[in-house]
């Protein structure tokens, strides 16, 4: 077996090709991508949460992966509960080794979810990208989100207009208020011998509040 990687990932068609992906990375994804590539993204996703002035309660991480923006929350000093939600059972599996999470659920984000409408907070880092969500996910999130939680969303630059992010964020209306996003880049310097393909990606952190 190969190791999986960015291009494998972005070339995703479907749940079933993503769950055997990311069963084959879960185990190198931190040692490996995220620290080779010195993944900023989930630092940058979590800074751009906190300063936009969170109500308290719990917060859901969407996509959540092995943990790696939970880490970086708890590491800004972040000390509420903490969900986490992915279609991946492994990478779940990964993160609940680390401790950060009060609960884990393997589900699809675009699908209604089976998860209480309580959150204060959803935040997600890498997940809404090439072959991963698209904009289909905002209703559902919205659906489980209080009324005053905040969001802070990374969504791949390059995926922005090819899945209409904006349009679907104009048609969410009056829903949501205080739209604001934010250019930051996904990788740090190590990215450059180790993939200058994806070295320069960025993203764009969407926030806004549920009204
Ligand atoms: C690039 S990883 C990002 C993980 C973590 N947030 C991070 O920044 O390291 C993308 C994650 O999205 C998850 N994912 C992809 N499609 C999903 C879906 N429809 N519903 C829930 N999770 C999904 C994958 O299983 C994977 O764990």
């Amino acid at each position: 077996m190969t190791t999986p990687d960015l291009s494998g990932a972005y070339a995703l068609d479907g749940a079933d090709a993503c769950r055997r992906l990311y069963a084959d990375w879960a185990d190198s994804y931190d040692s490996d991508f995220a620290a080779g590539m010195d993944y900023r993204l989930p630092a940058e996703t979590a800074a751009a949460w906190l300063r936009s002035d969170p109500p308290p309660g719990p917060v859901l991480d969407v996509g959540a992966g092995t943990g790696l923006l939970a880490a970086a929350l708890r590491g800004m000093g972040h000390r509420g509960a903490i969900d986490a939600v992915d279609l991946s059972e492994a990478m779940l599996d990964r993160a609940a080794r680390k401790g950060l999470y009060r609960r884990l659920t393997a589900a699809d984000v675009t699908r209604p979810l089976p998860l209480p409408a309580e959150y204060a907070g959803i935040v997600s880092s890498g997940t809404f990208t090439h072959g991963h969500v698209g904009p289909e996910a905002l209703a559902p999130l919205l659906a489980i989100a209080r009324p005053g939680a905040v969001f802070a969303l990374s969504v791949n630059a390059a995926v922005w207009e090819a899945l209409g992010f904006a349009r679907a964020l104009d048609a969410l209306g009056e829903r949501i208020g205080g739209l604001d996003r934010a250019e930051v880049s996904i990788y740090g310097e190590a990215a450059r011998r180790r993939d200058p393909a994806h070295a320069a990606d960025h993203a764009l952190i969407v926030t806004f509040r549920k009204t």
